[in-house]
């Protein structure tokens, strides 16, 4: 595996400089060096001009399960965010595949900025200390911690440590309902809207359901009572694209369109989640578009460039993006054909840019909470 590349390698911002053609046919020619070995992975919000290079594109979910039944590549770059990058390294490395195979398959992650605001809303000292917290007041041998894929290794290790689970936008009814064979309780983070959507479709009520700050200093901002009476306890985050979507967007088009179908990722405040037709995960919303009827019109409340990109393959249908104003993933869309093209250009020139690698420990108990979501049917 070899390619005739200038060296040293500029840095990144010259390729900033370069055109999109130019840089398309870069990539292409690295992937056509590297064959197999390469394995492109790609969230549904990427920019389309990076998702067409991607040899697999999916939601967080069906992404895991790439990252772990793919067992013959040698390098995954993933056009995503950094908690993605972080499960395909605990997943495509984890000890039996790694025994096997007999080397580790490295991840990069092309822009190192792309983040979550959302995952970056709890942090391991937060949950910890709220652990301990209500360990003062409920026996947290009966609480099932449940951490949202969105969130950092450290989380999903903790997870894994206190017999709980990880969680997708996808099955996350199927883990709670594991959650409550086990515990009377779950603390689930950092995403309020998902845990909360998700319980109140399980009979649970809001009433049971109190938000734990992590800024207050006495049980989250709430009453010994309040949390001895709950069932669900939510942590205070959200996602800040979902999160601008809202009732009145869902109005205004039923009024104007009465026939209108309103579908919507369930990271959106529960005012919305209610009155929509349909929620679910990006996978499910791509499915859902893929049988609608020709003719059909669908508002879709979720990341501007998968609602665009929907709308320019399906043009036999009438599609509109349920926000007046522009919600983007601003650190999804950090990935670029730049920054693609600079971190393959650097790998096959055996100087891997943005590794991600997830400590030993940390990995090991991860993979512990990701096994349980992927054995949860
Ligand atoms: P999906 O799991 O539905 O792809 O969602 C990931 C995400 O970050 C949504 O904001
Ligand atoms: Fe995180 Fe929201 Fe971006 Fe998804 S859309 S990666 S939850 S900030």
């Amino acid at each position: 595996m070899s390619i005739a590349v200038e060296q040293p390698l500029p840095d990144i911002a010259s390729y900033k400089s370069l055109e999109n053609d130019e840089l398309s046919s870069r990539i292409q020619r690295v992937r056509e060096v590297m064959g197999p070995e390469l394995l492109i992975l790609g969230h549904h919000y990427q920019q389309d001009e990076v998702i067409e290079h991607s040899d697999l594109r999916g939601d967080s979910y069906q992404l895991s399960q790439m990252a772990a039944e793919n067992t013959n590549c040698k390098h995954i770059v993933f056009c995503g965010v950094h908690f993605m990058a972080e499960t395909a390294d605990i997943l495509a490395n984890r000890p039996e595949v790694l025994d096997s195979r007999g080397y580790r398959v490295s991840v990069t992650l092309p822009d190192m900025a792309a983040g979550c605001s959302m995952a970056d809303m709890a942090g391991i000292e937060q949950v910890e200390n709220c652990w301990a917290d209500l360990g003062e007041l409920i026996d947290t041998n009966d609480i099932t911690p449940v951490t949202y894929i969105n969130s950092a290794a450290s989380l999903k290790a903790f997870v894994g440590k206190h017999n709980g689970i990880v969680c997708t936008s996808s099955n996350a009814p199927a883990v709670l309902d594991w959650a409550f064979k086990r515990t009377s309780r779950v603390l689930f983070f950092p995403d309020q809207h998902l845990g909360r959507n998700t319980s109140l479709t399980m009979g649970i009520t809001n009433e049971q359901m109190p938000v734990w700050d992590p800024y207050q200093l006495e049980m989250g901002g709430h009453t010994d009572a309040t949390i001895e009476n709950s069932k669900v306890i939510l942590w205070k985050g959200h996602c800040s694209v979902h999160q601008m979507f809202k009732a009145e967007h869902v109005e205004l088009f039923r009024k104007q369109h009465p026939e209108i179908n309103i579908m919507v990722h369930p990271e959106c405040p529960q005012e919305v989640n209610d009155i929509a037709d349909v929620s679910g995960s990006t996978g499910k919303i791509i499915e859902v578009i893929k049988q609608a009827e020709a003719g059909s019109k669908w508002a879709i409340g979720t990341e501007l460039h998968l609602v665009n990109r929907l709308k320019k393959e399906n043009p036999h249908l009438e599609i509109h993006f349920l926000s007046p104003v522009v919600c983007m993933c601003a650190t999804m869309y950090r990935i670029d054909l730049a920054h693609l093209c600079w971190s393959l250009e650097n790998l096959i020139a055996g100087t891997q840019v943005n590794a991600i690698r997830v400590d030993d420990d940390v990995a090991n108990w991860s993979l512990v909470a990701l096994e349980r979501m992927l054995s949860v049917k």
